[in-house]
């Protein structure tokens, strides 16, 4: 599948617009039109209701290493400024950017690639931020207008090595006179990477000053550290637990791509889970191994879904361990794939920064960071996030597993996984091409459609009361314009499992058919039975 395909197809049939599409849009910022807003609710309810709501408490599911408990949270999207300065995110939430004099265009320095090559006596380093075959070909183009090359003169061009990163050995460091920017027609139009903090500002209240200064969050997590007071002392919940939250966090991210991949507003579904240290490194294996399977269920089984452990140089500061479930992405090249959600060993770092101020590691331990004057950098809340063992009497800092996941990345990879295209018969049982959204019925916007063959002898009438009839209960539409095998075709497009129609049998035995999607057997029920159908058959998924 081409990504402009399932591109179009979303904007055609609303499932996504770019967001200000009338005024030319805005990078970074998608709008779920009237399907798109029912899939990513299914998303956000199949987790809800899989990780928290379904989660029953006195057993412990397969390969956790013991029963807990799950709770919910909804935490403002605005917090305290010290929030941030405690967590890390306001010294370390940063990218580094180049911009371009020439171009005017700016670039996360970690995303621009390139080669070097060498002609008419000149070496220069060709910028790009394609990847894989796309890098080549557009290296090879620019290298050419550079040189005044034609394309039959490929071959005076000496390339020396393949595509790395723009920061590699063989380019001194910060010195930026032979590279070619990846829009530039000069050399040496980049300027020295600097760091650029991802967080959006505002202020809060009617005085824009320093003191009034507030972030839109980037991740919803920090609004689970900070209640886990008050979580504990309002429930009766005891270690182990999780906090769950879903919401929209911001990140001024600076060149978002991919359709919504990287968007600068996005929603996450995260989980903190606390526990006690001795039981963490099990926890951990747990949240991975079961965060995993929740996306094979849904329908990403196969070879696109994987589980990466991340070597000990990627690990955060803090972290015992992460791993990440990635999807292979039909934007990014053969073999590479993005991430869809981190499950992260936090360790004890997130509730001591709140409770003792920022903490930064210093050999195999977190002590406080200070600055220049010995003091605290940032300081902590001064609260006691620790937690009492009333059972074993002991007192300690739990450690924290978060299964972090984007809600947004989610959709898209449903949406990418789903995306097929094959023939089905049309009226006349002649093989036509059809595409098509297999998505997991409980994903589905659409759960059922309702169609009349005809719009006569009744079959309208008979049709509206099934759709009454299913409306109530679930996801229904109706449709009586056009042929039949069209109206089929469309509620494939956009993933509807089960295609009720009523026809000429109806009228005199009162049975419908039901057609199955992916398979495109039909068979008959009686017409009142339909909701029990559909449902049976939603339940069986
Ligand atoms: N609390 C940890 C945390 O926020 P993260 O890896 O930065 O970790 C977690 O984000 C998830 O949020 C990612 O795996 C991804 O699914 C989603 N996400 C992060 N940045 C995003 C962006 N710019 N656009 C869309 N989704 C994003």
């Amino acid at each position: 599948m081409e990504m402009e395909q399932l591109v179009a197809l979303c904007k055609r049939r609303g499932f996504l617009f770019q967001s200000s599409e009338i005024y030319g849009g805005l990078n970074g910022f998608w709008d779920y039109g009237p399907l798109g807003v029912e899939l990513k609710r299914n998303i956000r309810e199949a987790w809800w209701q899989d990780m928290v709501a379904s989660h029953n408490e006195l057993v412990a599911p397969p390969g956790a290493p013991s029963a807990y408990e799950m709770v919910g949270l909804d935490s403002t999207i605005i917090m305290h400024p010290q929030v941030w300065k405690c967590s890390g995110h306001y010294d370390l939430f940063h990218d580094y950017l180049v911009d371009c004099r020439e171009s005017k265009r700016r670039y996360r320095f970690d995303q621009v690639y390139g080669r070097w090559v060498e002609a008419k006596g000149q070496q220069i380093f060709v910028a790009t931020e394609a990847l894989g075959q796309e890098a080549l070909d557009d290296t090879l183009h620019k290298a050419l207008k550079f040189f005044n090359l034609r394309a039959k003169q490929a071959e005076e061009l000496k390339w020396l090595g393949g595509i790395v990163p723009l920061q590699t050995p063989g380019l001194p460091e910060y010195d930026f006179s032979k590279v070619l920017g990846p829009d530039a027609k000069t050399l040496g139009t980049l300027t020295e990477p600097r760091e650029f903090n991802l967080m959006y500002e505002t202020y809060s209240g009617a005085i824009r000053d320093e003191n009034n200064k507030v972030f839109l969050r980037p991740e919803t997590a920090q609004g689970i550290f900070v209640n886990f007071k008050n979580v504990l002392d309002s429930t009766r919940v005891r270690v182990p637990f999780g906090i769950a939250q879903v919401g929209k966090s911001f990140r001024n991210e600076i060149t978002p791509r991919n359709f919504t991949f990287r968007s600068r507003e996005f929603e996450q579904m995260e989980i903190e889970f606390f526990c006690h240290p001795s039981t963490s490194a099990a926890w951990y294996q747990y949240w991975r191994d079961r965060r995993f399977r929740w996306y094979v269920e849904l329908g990403l089984a196969g070879e696109r879904l994987r589980l990466r452990e991340h070597s000990k140089e990627e690990l955060s500061h803090y972290s015992c361990g992460t791993a990440d479930i990635e999807y292979a992405f039909p934007f990014l090249p053969p073999g590479e794939f993005g991430e869809l959600e981190g499950v992260a060993h936090r360790g004890d770092f997130d509730l001591r920064s709140h409770m003792e101020g920022k903490l930064v590691r210093q050999g195999d331990s977190l002590v406080l960071e200070t600055g220049e004057d010995g003091k605290p950098k940032h300081r902590g809340s001064g609260k006691d996030l620790t937690y009492f063992d009333d059972l074993t009497k002991e007192r300690y800092v739990p450690h924290v597993i978060e299964p972090s996941a984007g809600a947004d990345r989610a959709a898209l990879a449903f949406l990418c996984e789903a995306y097929c295209e094959d023939t089905a018969p049309d009226e006349k049982g002649v093989p036509t091409p059809r595409v098509l959204l297999k998505l997991h019925p409980r994903l589905a916007p659409i759960k059922a459609a309702v169609f009349p063959l005809v719009r006569k002898d009744g079959m309208p009438e008979i049709a509206r009361e099934i759709y009454t009839q299913l409306k109530p209960h679930l996801s229904a539409f109706y449709d009586e314009k056009g042929a039949v095998g069209r109206r089929y075709r469309r509620q494939d497009e956009v993933g509807t499992p089960f295609c009720i129609t009523v026809d000429g049998q109806t009228l005199s035995d009162g049975t419908v058919t039901i057609r199955d999607r992916d398979t495109l057997r039909q068979w008959r029920v009686r017409k009142e039975d339909c909701l029990a159908e559909i449902r049976r058959r939603l339940q069986a998924t």
